[in-house]
């Protein structure tokens, strides 16, 4: 069993990107903390990060088959992607949203994600944080729900 974690686009710049925002951690820190955290649970974790729109529907279409669950920071996609959010929607696959900065207290043009509706939840605004505590969420649905 295993988990996707997906990184939209300008999250390959964390660490340098807006840091007043954003943080100083590196995507390479975050995926080593969730790996850790997956590790605690005995679950594998794999990782991808993509500027590209397609590429992220591609991944969510491959998850289907090879993985249980999906974390998704869709960055500015959140906002604008029909596209990402209809293909979480046909796979079906318990997915938690997350965002490291809190989008309701920025530009209220990022108060609108398309993803919300078709995920479990969201987590935003933790930074970091806002990943593992989302890992954390979309274990504890897995447990709940096996039969
Ligand atoms: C983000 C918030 C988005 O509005 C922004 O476009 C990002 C990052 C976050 O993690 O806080 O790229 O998803």
């Amino acid at each position: 069993p295993s988990i996707l974690v997906l990184h939209g686009p300008n999250l390959n710049l964390l660490g340098q990107r807006e840091p007043g925002i954003y943080g100083t951690v590196t995507l390479a820190e975050i995926n080593q903390c969730l790996q850790q955290e997956a590790q605690a649970h005995q679950l594998a974790v794999s990782f991808l990060q993509s500027n590209t729109e397609g590429v992220l529907v591609d991944a969510i279409h491959s998850a289907q088959d090879q993985s249980q669950g999906i974390i998704l920071n869709a960055g500015a996609y959140t906002h604008t992607s029909i596209a990402i959010r209809d293909a979480i929607a046909a796979v079906g696959l318990p997915t938690v949203e997350v965002h490291l900065s809190n989008i309701y207290r920025r530009e209220t043009f990022r108060h609108h994600s398309y993803i919300a509706p078709v995920v479990l939840g969201q987590i935003s605004g933790f930074g970091a944080d806002s990943y593992i505590l989302g890992l954390q969420a979309l274990i504890r649905h897995l447990r709940q729900t096996k039969q």
